[in-house]
């Protein structure tokens, strides 16, 4: 049976409200081990790959095919890429980043009216997991679920600023437009045709969850991570990262690799149940968030999910003699269960599944 925990184990602290109070020094349970700790600076150079998403609506069939190679690259070697010209508004993305700056800008009060509990997480927030002296991450949130339509309520999300309920609409509407567009790309690249992986995620009835980070600048950066590694449950997220502050970080095999954000670029990568139903072609590769001492970070993460009623199952096309169905049919639903009581961490759960090595 699912377990529903109603409370959080502990008085939350919202760690904005940690970073405003002028302290020098965090408290203990957001400093993490030695061997957790954001040491192995990365120094390199290399960036996750960026696809211009121009050719895929131009008649140049060439450029099209390259693009599709580059991205079905990007899969299996990142599990991570960054888009160009995906036609979302430029000016939209830069008022879903300011509207949502100005949310966590107001006083306390204001936002703690819509503090969230572990039973469904919408809301605002500053945990995950409900394991009671977990050390904790280095953010605050807020989640809110905006397909199917029936699972949307707007009353649940910020009255204030007053254009934040239209935005998340507005936004919404564009962010899981591109979403569609990228599981057919993602599709047709598995040689699945298009409509494979959008009909596996529930056609008509997909799911979509906006999380809202926000990373105050914290007074000892290397002692603590705005967010732990993990990968993403869900079948794909579309990242709008901040602006003007870097932070997120994709494990490269020993190595953490820090994304340049590209100006006007979105940054995608396989969640959990991508990795399941391309029978591991695709990986939900590890990654984390980086705190720094100067400014605060804000990005939006929307979670494209697959229907949470639906068996999730390796494509029966992707199923070979050579290479067997690594992991078993679930649901969605039963698969966040763990995460959600848990806490993240790191892609234990869908290596904990696999039926083969
Ligand atoms: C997430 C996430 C990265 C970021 O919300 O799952 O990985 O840069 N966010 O905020
Ligand atoms: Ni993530």
């Amino acid at each position: 049976m699912m377990k529903c925990v109603q409370s959080w184990p502990e008085p939350i602290v919202r760690v904005q409200s940690l970073a405003q109070s002028g302290m020098t020094k965090i408290p203990e349970h957001y400093i993490k081990p030695p061997s957790k700790r954001p040491s192995n600076v990365d120094n390199t150079t290399v960036n996750i790959p960026v696809i211009d998403m121009q050719s895929l609506t131009g008649d140049d069939q060439g450029l099209r095919e390259t693009t599709l190679q580059l991205v079905s690259n990007a899969c299996r070697e990142w599990g991570f890429f960054q888009v160009v010209n995906h036609g979302v508004s430029h000016e939209l993305m830069k008022r879903a980043r300011e509207t949502w700056r100005e949310f966590f800008e107001q006083p306390l009060g204001v936002k703690q009216e819509y503090s969230n509990d572990p039973s469904t997480y919408e809301g605002y927030g500053s945990r995950l997991g409900v394991e009671k002296g977990a050390i904790l991450d280095w953010s605050d949130y807020y989640f809110l679920h905006y397909l199917p339509p029936a699972l949307r309520k707007p009353h649940k999300w910020p009255a204030l600023p007053s254009s934040c309920r239209d935005l998340i609409e507005e936004y919404g509407e564009e962010a899981t437009k591109l979403c569609g567009r990228l599981v057919k790309m993602l599709s047709l690249n598995l040689g699945l045709g298009e409509d494979y992986l959008p009909n596996a995620f529930g056609g008509e009835n997909v799911g979509a969850c906006l999380r809202v980070n926000f990373y105050p600048r914290c007074p000892q950066p290397d002692l603590t991570l705005g967010i732990s590694p993990h990968s993403d449950p869900g079948g794909m997220t579309l990242l709008l990262p901040d602006e003007d502050v870097a932070g997120l970080q994709v494990r490269k095999g020993d190595n953490w690799v820090t994304v340049k954000p590209v100006p006007n670029a979105f940054i995608v990568n396989m969640g959990d149940q991508m990795q399941v139903l391309s029978n591991a072609i695709y990986k939900s590769v590890e990654h984390r968030v980086i705190v720094n001492s100067v400014k605060d970070r804000v990005s939006l993460a929307m979670f494209y999910n697959p229907k949470s009623d639906l068996l999730i199952e390796p494509a029966k096309a992707l199923v070979t003699m050579d290479r067997p169905a690594l992991y078993p049919a679930m649901t969605f639903d039963e698969y966040r269960i763990y995460i959600r009581t848990k806490g993240l961490c790191g892609k234990a759960q869908v290596e904990s599944l696999k039926t083969h090595e």
